[in-house]
Order: structure tokens, then C-alpha cells, then sequence
């Protein structure tokens, strides 16, 4: 609705490879800009940069909550060059602790940010249900262009998940959830210091179904080995180098715990504590 072929858009270094892909596809320039402890670095989005996209709420993959100077940032870097955010908030219903900062679309008094949800990790991914909160002034265009896409999303489904919401049982899975997961980030963090401290910084963050860890003294190749083995002996993880987006790839692993069982994560990290 808003670029065409050609123009650039910004992505988060590391960041989500499914939407650079596909911006790429559709003939835009994307650009890795790298982000720091703080979320996106604002200061080297490119000038010609029409939109960003970035994950605030739980930084994909590293995990961190953007902080409230850089949306603010972000924001301004919008208003002057009339730029488009897409937030993706893609899993802070599952929030573990701390203070959650404003999203970027509440904060925004400009119509800048288009807001994406999911019901892929509240739900279930293979459901396919996503939303999206646009300025009033989108609203007519994207309804055209989703419906020469493929007219809509499934009507029942979509009934169902509407009438799951509107009796407030949707409220009551995600907290019964969140106990779950926040028990399963808790149980990996804890091992992962007691037993990984000599291999692996985990990076700190309180949202969300996975969590990341540094690996200060590898290399990727040796961290891409270490994994591949592990997947031999039954244990998935990612390489935090699967998503570079930029040719500096970092050695880390991404630890995602929305499909496992909790009395299954000491052994599971056992196991590749062995293939280090
Ligand atoms: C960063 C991010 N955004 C969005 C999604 C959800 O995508 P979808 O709604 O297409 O399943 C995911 C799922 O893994 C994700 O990791």
C-alpha cells in the first residue's frame, strides 16, 4: 500500500527473516540497521528509508524491549521524513515481569505506525490468524489491497476466535499460559547460569516463548557445528546467525521453549551442554 519497487526500507540487524524476504521480493531495498542494547539504532537508518520494520515490544531474536528514548526517536525519525513504522508485536502478551513500555502505536500522535499482531504464539500458528491496528488514513487502501489479495481471512475461524475474545476466554488461556512459559524461561535461564556461564551470556528479558544467549568466545561455525549435533541427539535450537541480516553474523543460540514440555528442559539442556 505504501512503497513501491525500489524504494528502501530499514529491517532490525539481527532481526526476523520471514518480512525481509519478502520486502525484498517485492523489489524494495532493504537495509540492516544494527541494534543495540536499546532496540533499533535510529542514528543509521539511511536517509531515503520510506519504513521500518521492528519488533520493540521483545526484540526478534535478541530479546530485549526497546527503550522508551529510542521509540521516541524512531517516532521523530518518522515525523520528519515521512517515514511508516511497522511494529511487529508479535508475543508481549506473555509478559514475565517489569513495566511494560507504551508500543510505539500509542505513542504515536502522527499516524506513522502501522501496529501487527499474531495469534500464532497466543494460539496456535497453524490457526493463521494475524491483525493489524492502521492509521484511519490506510484503512480504505488496505482493505482494498487484502481483498485483491485474497479477499479475507477465514470467516470462521475468525468467528471463532471472535467469540473466544468476546467471552473472555482468550484473556483466561493467556494467563493461565503465561505461568507456563514464564516457569520454562525461568527454568532455562537458572541452568543456563548455573551451567553454561563459561560458554554462554544469556541476553536479559522478561516477555515471549524464546530466549537468546551470546556466545562470546565461538566462532559461528563452531556455535552451527555445536547445534547440529545437538539436533542429532534430539534438541532444537537456532543459530542467532540464521538471523543476521547484515554480512556480521553473531555466534549465539535462540532458545525457544513454546513447544516444549517444562520436565523435559533439563534433560534437553543437558544434552547439548554435552555437544558444547
Ligand atoms: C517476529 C515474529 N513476528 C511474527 C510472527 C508470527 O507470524 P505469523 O503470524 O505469520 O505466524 C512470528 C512467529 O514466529 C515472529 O517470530
Amino acid at each position: 500500500v505504501l512503497l513501491t519497487s525500489g524504494d528502501r526500507v530499514a529491517v532490525e540487524d539481527p532481526g526476523y527473516g520471514p518480512p525481509r524476504r519478502l520486502l525484498a521480493s517485492l523489489g524494495l531495498r532493504v537495509t540492516a540497521v544494527p541494534v543495540d542494547g536499546e532496540g533499533l539504532m535510529v542514528d543509521a537508518i539511511p536517509p531515503d528509508t520510506r519504513l521500518v520494520y521492528v519488533s520493540p515490544s521483545h526484540q526478534i531474536p535478541l530479546g530485549m524491549s526497546m527503550s522508551l528514548r529510542r521509540r521516541i526517536a524512531l517516532l521523530d525519525w518518522a515525523n520528519r521524513n515521512g517515514g511508516a513504522i511497522i511494529e511487529d508485536d508479535y508475543d508481549s502478551e506473555f509478559r514475565f515481569g517489569g513495566r511494560p513500555i507504551e508500543p510505539l502505536q500509542m505513542l504515536d500522535t502522527h499516524g506513522r505506525v502501522i501496529y501487527v499482531g499474531s495469534f500464532s504464539k497466543t494460539m496456535l500458528p497453524t490457526l493463521r490468524l494475524g491483525f493489524l491496528v492502521a492509521p484511519p488514513s490506510l484503512r480504505t487502501a488496505l482493505e482494498a489491497a487484502k481483498f485483491l489479495a485474497d479477499w479475507h481471512s477465514p470467516l470462521a475461524t475468525q468467528a471463532a476466535m471472535a467469540r473466544f475474545l468476546a467471552d473472555g476466554l482468550f484473556a483466561r488461556h493467556i494467563r493461565r499460559t503465561r505461568s507456563v512459559y514464564q516457569q520454562r524461561h525461568q527454568l532455562i535461564v537458572d541452568y543456563l547460569t548455573r551451567s553454561f556461564a563459561d560458554v554462554l551470556e544469556v541476553v536479559p528479558s522478561s516477555v515471549g516463548l524464546h530466549l537468546a544467549a551470546i556466545a562470546p568466545g565461538a566462532s559461528v561455525d563452531r556455535i552451527v557445528a555445536i547445534l547440529r549435533r545437538a539436533s542429532a541427539v534430539g534438541v532444537e535450537c537456532q543459530p542467532l546467525s540464521m538471523f543476521a541480516a547484515g554480512d556480521s553474523p553473531r555466534a549465539g543460540i535462540v532458545l525457544g521453549y513454546g513447544a516444549i514440555g517444562s520436565e523435559q528442559i533439563e534433560e534437553g539442556l543437558a544434552r547439548l551442554r554435552a555437544c558444547f
